[in-house]
């Protein structure tokens, strides 16, 4: 990916579009330019002015008087390609394409707008937008950007696809007192998109977390690629928005997006270690938590409280958010019962009682943080007539400085009693929540962010032996050739078994005595499985006959199922029968496949056989750069897997050949693109080896 440097760093800039009326963006832009401290080179381009805000204008960047290193267009839509297309010509690097009325608008916006990603491809010029609201960097300093306001200087990066987001979080973050890094507005991202935001932020110094908005993401393989590397070196915390069928249509006609499905999204977040987020308040509070605290070395949290409910909900929420509560030490819980009110709870939660003051909290909340078995701790305080809010606040920075590697966060429940020792906190970079949930949240997204980041790389790329690509080829050349869309299942059979997924072996029979003699090879028993691409629910119209035993069980099943199929269905085309070999029954497991269009194959696994959509016992995954460790996890995440084990006495299943058939089954999905969709269902697990019994597949 091209650096952005000079995008964030650009030594002159020109505004395109820059106009003297202080109502037009064109001013807006650069007054804000002027203000945000920039010091580079400012060049105003407007073909009717002579002056703009004390700089001298220039008609065209054509006659700017030195290179410029970015461009702000301010123009509109009708013009912008040829005001791009002179970028290109005087070596403009970066432009920010302030205009709408492109994809957005339609298929004619949609037209303009490829014209213009053509033109920056044309010229190597990188662009943000069009249709956005710019971006500011507080540590360059730059505001290419027509909001009103400039960050605090701070450590957070904030990437959103919505304009009106930026704008409305820029003027929070003032009451707020938070701070950012950069605040970038995507628009259509027609070239730069979140992938290349995402990398340059993980990359950059003064960015402690990156946080984004977004409606889709602009290229499935190169954000999960993006997500994955920026994820080891920095939170990365995402709220998508059009998770719901509403919302996706909201998003489609917001930025003319096609947005994937969420369970795609889902398992991309999963895989790349994004902290998902579903709402503004929580994307937030996480940022403020991994700006300003230390990342927990582990999940054991303490909590401190001076009432007894709210410590209750706040342990109850410990254990919802998959964290655990401390266990104090000896020395620990004899230090705290020789020095709190015997009426005190010296376990964890620890209950300071309603009446401790500041001096109270000081000594519970040091004994807590320097307990080896703490890695976080959570202060609740409820305002009461005693309580000293604020004294309070000062002792709990005060006692956190003495142990900067744990984090600290605190709920002070209450209203104006308890506003000045809330913000004393802030102040001190001490998130501070109204309630116990929030505060919980921020420690729980800690502590799985460290969890993705501390695991060994396991990039291993998988290699398999026994693959025959060329048997595939031939059998999807053949159903191409016979115009059709599903494989018979004799065809899937095989076809599996070519990438070594071992399948009960299934021959296609046209005649009952040919069925006959393929059983007497096979082996009894069989089963017999009317072949039609047509026919999804076999068994529905007499198309299955199962346990059959003899040549002339055989024979006659073949004969009836053919008269079944006449009378139920006389119009639909049928191959033959599959004659199939009858496994042992084992565990039925379902391995699916359904092509995203974002993300790519997305694989299912689960338990199987005809109650699957009953069930729903199944997970997902996107197979690009699918690693063994995550196949194991698939697997361990379904109620299968307590099966699996060994249920009740049960000999466990060799789990080691369903990892393996799922990495074969990912190398198959990925070397053929033409195959849309899959079902492997059920798939035996035995005590040794498993073996597909019905296997569906359809492809484009
Ligand atoms: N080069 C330089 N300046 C040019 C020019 C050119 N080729 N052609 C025109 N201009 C000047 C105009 O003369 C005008 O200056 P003036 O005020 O001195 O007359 C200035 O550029 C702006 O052009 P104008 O026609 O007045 O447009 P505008 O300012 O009313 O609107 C946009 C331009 C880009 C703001 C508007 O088209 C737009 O897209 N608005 C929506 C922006 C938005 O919402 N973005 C997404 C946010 S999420």
């Amino acid at each position: 990916m091209a650096s952005l440097t000079s995008f964030f760093n650009p030594k002159s800039i020109a505004i395109i579009g820059a106009s003297k009326s202080p109502e037009k963006i064109g001013n807006v832009i650069v007054k804000n330019i002027l203000s945000s401290g920039y010091t580079g080179k400012v060049f105003p381009i407007n073909p009717r002015e002579k002056e703009i805000n004390g700089l001298l204008c220039y008609p065209s960047i054509n006659i700017a008087p030195a290179p410029v290193e970015l461009a702000v267009i301010s123009v509109p839509s009708s013009m912008v390609l040829d005001v791009a297309k002179d970028c290109g010509k005087n070596g403009v690097n970066n432009l920010v394409v302030i205009t709408a009325g492109f994809k957005e608008t339609g298929k004619e916006g949609l037209r303009l707008e490829k014209k213009l990603a053509g033109i920056c491809h044309q010229y190597k010029m990188q662009m943000l937008g069009p249709n956005c609201v710019g971006f500011m960097d507080t540590h360059t300093p730059i505001n290419a950007s027509f909001a009103a306001g400039f960050p605090l200087k701070g450590e957070i990066a904030f990437i959103s696809q919505s304009g009106a987001m930026v704008i409305s979080i820029l003027d929070w973050s003032f009451s707020a007192g938070l701070g950012f890094s950069k605040f970038i507005s995507l628009g259509n991202k027609a070239n730069l998109t979140e992938a290349h935001f995402i990398e340059h932020a993980a990359d950059d110094p003064h960015t402690k977390v990156i946080l984004c908005y977004i409606e889709d993401v602009e290229n499935g393989t190169l954000f999960l690629e993006t997500a994955r590397r920026a994820s080891r070196k920095k939170p990365l915390i995402i709220l998508k928005s059009g998770t719901s069928q509403a919302g996706a249509r909201a998003a489609s006609s917001h930025t003319g997006a096609l947005a994937g499905s969420d369970l795609a999204y889902e398992a991309a977040f999963r895989q790349s270690g994004v902290i998902r987020v579903r709402s503004m308040p929580e994307l937030f509070d996480l940022a403020i938590a991994f700006a300003n605290q230390p990342i927990p070395r582990g999940e054991r949290v303490a909590i401190v409280t001076n009432s007894g409910g709210p410590g209750i909900v706040a342990t109850d929420n410990i254990e919802l958010k998959n964290l655990k509560m401390a266990h104090f030490s000896r020395d620990t819980i004899k230090q705290l019962s020789q020095r709190l009110p015997g009426e005190s709870n010296i376990y964890n939660p620890v209950d300071v009682l309603g009446d401790a003051k500041a001096e109270r909290y000081r000594l519970a909340m040091d004994k807590v943080m320097a307990d080896q078995g703490v890695d976080s701790t959570v202060v609740l305080l409820c305002a009461g007539g005693v309580t000293e809010p604020v004294e309070t606040a000062r002792a709990i920075i005060e006692v956190s400085k003495n142990y900067p590697e744990k984090p600290l966060v605190a709920a002070f429940m209450g209203g104006e009693q308890v506003a000045e020792g809330a913000k004393t906190l802030a102040a001190a970079r001490i998130p501070c929540f109204t309630f116990p949930e929030p505060a919980i949240s921020s420690i729980s997204g800690m502590v799985s962010y460290a969890r993705f980041r501390d695991l060994p790389k396991d990039d291993a790329v998988l290699s398999y032996e026994n693959i025959d690509k060329k048997t595939v080829k031939s059998i999807l050349d053949q159903v191409k050739t016979d115009n059709r869309l599903v494989l018979l299942g004799s065809e899937a059979a095989k076809l599996i078994n070519a990438y070594g997924i071992p399948a009960a072996t299934t021959i296609l029979a046209t005649q009952p005595e040919e069925a006959a003699d393929m059983a007497e090879k096979i082996g009894y028993p069989v089963v017999l499985k009317v072949a039609s691409p047509k026919i999804m629910h076999k068994t529905d119209v007499g198309g299955v006959k199962s346990g059959l035993e003899s040549f002339e069980e055989v024979r006659k099943g073949f004969i009836e199922i053919m008269e079944k199929i006449q009378i139920y269905m006389p119009r639909v085309a049928v191959y033959g029968v599959e004659v199939q070999k009858m496994m042992p029954k084992g565990i039925e497991l379902i391995i699916g496949m359904t092509r995203d269009i974002q993300f790519g194959p997305l694989i299912a696994f689960g338990l199987g056989g005809i109650y699957v959509n009953l069930i729903k016992d199944v997970s997902f995954r996107l197979t690009h750069g699918l690693s063994v460790r995550e196949m194991k996890k698939l697997i361990s995440e379904t109620k299968a897997y307590s099966l699996l084990r060994g249920y009740r006495g049960e000999p466990p299943a060799d789990i080691e050949a369903i990892v393996e058939v799922i990495g074969r089954f990912t190398k198959l999905v990925t070397d053929f693109p033409e195959i849309t969709e899959v079902d492997i269902n059920p798939i035996f697990a035995y005590n040794k080896g498993v073996s597909a019994v019905d296997v569906k597949i359809t492809v484009s």
